[in-house]
């Protein structure tokens, strides 16, 4: 019987969720598996590690910072997706030809559609995407390709926002303090950036006063779970929706590009969510 062997890579990745995450998947669809953790140190050499990783013979593995570009040219093969993003979090050995995936931003959609499931059908939304780093990029490709069209991004610096956008004609860029303003015009705002996370748990990107309280906002930073950004949010009135979530989901894309098996969340939601609140 095939007893799977997964792995994380990255660094610092000691205090990682996905060992525990994986643990819970492998066990509801008896599978029996491990996932370990393989922290590589900046200092090493990365083909080394990678060589050791191909004659550990590991049947997949995610990536993480900051090495999800880095692992690009040991792929054999890249899905369009991570193509796209230019970026891989997920490999899949298949037949011993690496196949590189970005769970990124079909996990951060599913994760949505679950909360909210009438956004599903809403594609005429206008929507705001705070941050244009890797994470927006990841967000904004799958919100594209489901057929939002109606985006607007806002970063701290303009022309990383531009370069951005690029991707299609139909989305609009601002600045922070602009989108500030005008803010009552969204239905669907996204937090992407780190700004919040601990230990800067006071920091908020940007102030949302003037925010649409039918608004569903959105903040990918999961520790901690009730940022000062949802916080306001809440406050406002507008309903919220957790990090935490965009984690499992990605996880389970993972999880089914490496075994076929859709593990379900179900409870792993709220459990989780119980983990990171200590
Ligand atoms: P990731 O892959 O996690 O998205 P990244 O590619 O380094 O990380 O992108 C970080 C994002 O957070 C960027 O949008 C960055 O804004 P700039 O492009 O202007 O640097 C944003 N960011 C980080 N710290 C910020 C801060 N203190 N205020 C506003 N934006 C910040």
């Amino acid at each position: 019987m095939l007893i799977y062997k997964f792995a994380l890579i990255g660094y610092p990745i000691k205090h990682s969720l996905s060992p525990w995450i994986h643990g819970e998947f492998l066990e509801q669809t008896n599978i029996r598996g491990t996932y370990s953790i393989v922290e590589i140190e900046p200092e090493c050499s990365f083909s080394d590690e990678m060589m050791k990783l191909k004659e550990g013979q590991v049947n997949g593995f995610n990536v993480t910072v900051p090495y999800k570009e880095k692992i690009i040219p040991f792929l054999d093969e890249i899905d369009e997706q991570a193509k796209r993003i230019g970026a891989v979090n997920t490999v899949l050995n298949k037949d011993g030809k690496w196949i590189g995936y970005n769970t990124d931003g079909i996990g951060y959609m599913r994760a949505l559609h679950n909360h909210y499931p009438n956004v599903m059908n809403e594609l005429n939304l206008n929507i705001l995407i705070l941050g244009a780093g890797g994470a927006a990029k990841g967000i904004l490709h799958a919100l594209l390709q489901h057929g939002y069209y109606k985006i607007t991004i806002a970063n701290r610096s303009l022309e990383r926002a531009k370069q951005l956008a690029k991707i299609n004609e139909t989305i609009q860029v601002a600045s922070l303090s602009e989108v500030e303003d005008d803010l009552y015009k969204y239905q669907l705002i996204i937090q992407t950036t780190s700004v919040g996370m601990k230990p800067n748990y006071l920091e908020s990107i940007i102030s949302l006063q003037s925010i649409n309280e039918e608004a569903i906002v959105s903040d990918i930073v999961y520790q901690p779970l009730m940022t000062t950004f949802l916080k306001e949010a809440n406050a406002q009135g507008a309903a919220i929706h957790f990090g935490h979530s965009m984690l499992l989901y990605q996880a389970q894309y993972a999880f089914e590009i490496w075994t076929g098996k859709r593990p379900e969340i179900g409870t792993l939601d709220n459990e989780l969510k119980k983990i990171l609140e200590g």
